[in-house]
């Protein structure tokens, strides 16, 4: 299959933070691919900013060693590495102060390009004062983009101070709230897939789905980002944000048309749908093992942080209610999977016991790894041996399809689409609050109860009590390693 690369418009993106670990690790080799891929056009200026002395040599030399680090060198060759550092220039600038503001000021007024993103790759003390620096030297035009990333506030409070500092200086329609989940391909395939095949849609319901499950499992522990982890816990660097978006696009009405604020609203309206979630519908864990516990990677041996936490939800609407939602996600499991598994209901009367009684359809949408969309259906066993019947896989890779396009990194669509001026995948301020709202109500609950949360193994598939959760409900979780 042949995909068509369409070149953006030719930007400045002004990159603040751009020695930091995001910028060398995501958002430089993200460009850079883009670059490779002919959808950067080489009269695009990308310019540095960070408290760091560097001269634009320096800075070209240290971008140049991590594009070498983090992108392939099949995908590149030196002639392309060179043209790309030559599109960086960059400037040392104090955020909380006036110096190297006049000189960066300059150097944007130089460019002749239309499009100017400033991209906040910060520490959220850091953005006030960088929108208002932005702001006083006259460095925001109507066009102007902002992109700002996770952690977006830490409750709801924190979530509307951070929105009262945007829209203090930029409007709603400049802001692009960076969820990476959003910029998965298979994301963007749940919304093909739901919004352009009509035969989902009149199932799509609480008259033929029996409960939807969502899982985001990592195998990666917290080592080496303890704090910043102990501080959050599962709840809010996973839940609140990837697993959110996730039930949204799943449960969502279908939007009037595919446009950026119909797609959100619908998304909103999902959210501010959810049923309050009973205490005794969540499991909070943290993992243990005598080689190394997280209690000991966040280096406090009384830590009450979950790092797995399973929940039970409903959203209250015509579509859904009755339907069990069923969120889990969490560190140091046995597999690394991201995945949505719509379950339908049990056949009303079935004529095949060969299925058994358990028999469910099921569509299983994979995220990664190996992304796809699997149906499980009933179909004949093949051969002669008369009417036996199974439960077969019907399976659509992605991989297959796509043939030898390769399958982009969220961070490059993402970028791409701040330079289009595309917000469908970016969460609005709205959004954002809604999603805080629900989740501090559930750590309310938490804080209230006052249990700690449950030990489970490194490389289980959590706590047994998530496991039990399901089978109250006479249900079980798709087994993290089933394809
Ligand atoms: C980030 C979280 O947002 O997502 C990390 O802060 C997590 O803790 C990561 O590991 C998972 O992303 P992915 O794309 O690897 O599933």
């Amino acid at each position: 299959m042949v995909s068509q690369t369409i070149p953006v418009g030719t930007f400045d993106l002004i990159l603040f933070g751009a020695t930091g670990d995001l910028a060398r690790r995501k958002i430089l080799p993200a460009l850079f691919r883009r670059f490779v891929a002919g959808q950067v056009v080489d009269s695009s200026r990308i310019i540095g900013a960070s408290r760091e002395d560097l001269s634009i040599d320096a800075f070209q030399e240290r971008i140049r060693a991590a594009l070498t680090e983090f992108v392939p060198s099949s995908v590149y060759c030196e002639d392309q590495l060179d043209k790309f550092c030559q599109m960086l220039s960059y400037q040392s600038v104090d955020l909380r102060a006036d110096k190297g503001w006049s000189e960066l000021s300059t150097i944007i007024a130089q460019g002749p390009n239309d499009i100017r993103t400033y991209y906040l790759s910060v520490s959220p003390s850091l953005i006030e004062s960088c929108t208002q620096k932005l702001s006083s030297f006259e460095l925001i035009t109507p066009d102007t983009r902002v992109v700002v990333e996770k952690p977006l506030g830490t409750d709801l409070t924190s979530a509307q101070m951070l929105n009262r500092t945007l829209r203090a200086v930029f409007n709603e329609n400049q802001i692009y709230r960076i969820d990476h989940y959003l910029g998965k391909e298979t994301v963007q395939n749940l919304m093909a897939l739901r919004f352009s095949n009509v035969w989902l849609e009149p199932l799509w319901n609480n008259n033929y789905v029996d409960h939807v499950q969502i899982t985001v499992a990592e195998t990666g522990d917290v080592n080496g980002r303890g704090e910043y982890y102990d501080a959050v816990g599962a709840m809010r660097d996973m839940m609140q944000n990837h697993l959110m978006q996730l039930l949204c696009l799943i449960a969502m009405e279908p939007p009037a048309r595919f446009d950026a604020d119909d797609i959100r609203n619908e998304k909103l309206k999902v959210i501010r749908s959810l049923a309050p979630v009973k205490v005794s519908d969540t499991v909070r864990g943290q993992y243990c093992s005598a080689n190394g516990s997280f209690k000991e990677h966040v280096n406090s041996l009384s830590s009450r942080t979950d790092s797995f936490v399973a929940i039970k939800t409903e959203i209250s609407n015509w579509r859904w209610a009755g339907v069990p939602f069923y969120l889990r996600t969490g560190k140091a499991l046995s597999h690394k999977v991201s995945e949505i598994v719509v379950v339908f209901k049990h056949l009303p009367h079935s004529i095949f016991p060969d299925l058994g009684e358990d028999y469910q359809n099921k569509m299983v949408i994979r995220l990664q790894p190996s992304e796809g969309i699997t149906m499980h259906i009933g179909v004949k066993e093949p051969g002669p041996g008369g009417m036996r019947l199974m439960n077969a896989p019907l399976d659509m890779s992605f991989a297959q399809i796509a043939g030898e396009m390769e399958v982009i990194d969220a961070y490059e669509r993402l970028i791409m689409d701040t330079f289009r001026g595309d917000q469908t995948l970016f969460m609005r301020g709205d959004e954002l609050e809604s999603a805080w709202a629900w989740v501090d109500e559930i750590m309310a609950g938490w804080d209230a109860s006052k249990a700690a949360p449950l030990e489970y193994r490194v490389g289980s598939s959590g706590p047994e009590e998530a496991i039990a959760m399901m089978a109250r409900d006479h249900r079980r979780w798709q087994s993290l390693g089933a394809l």
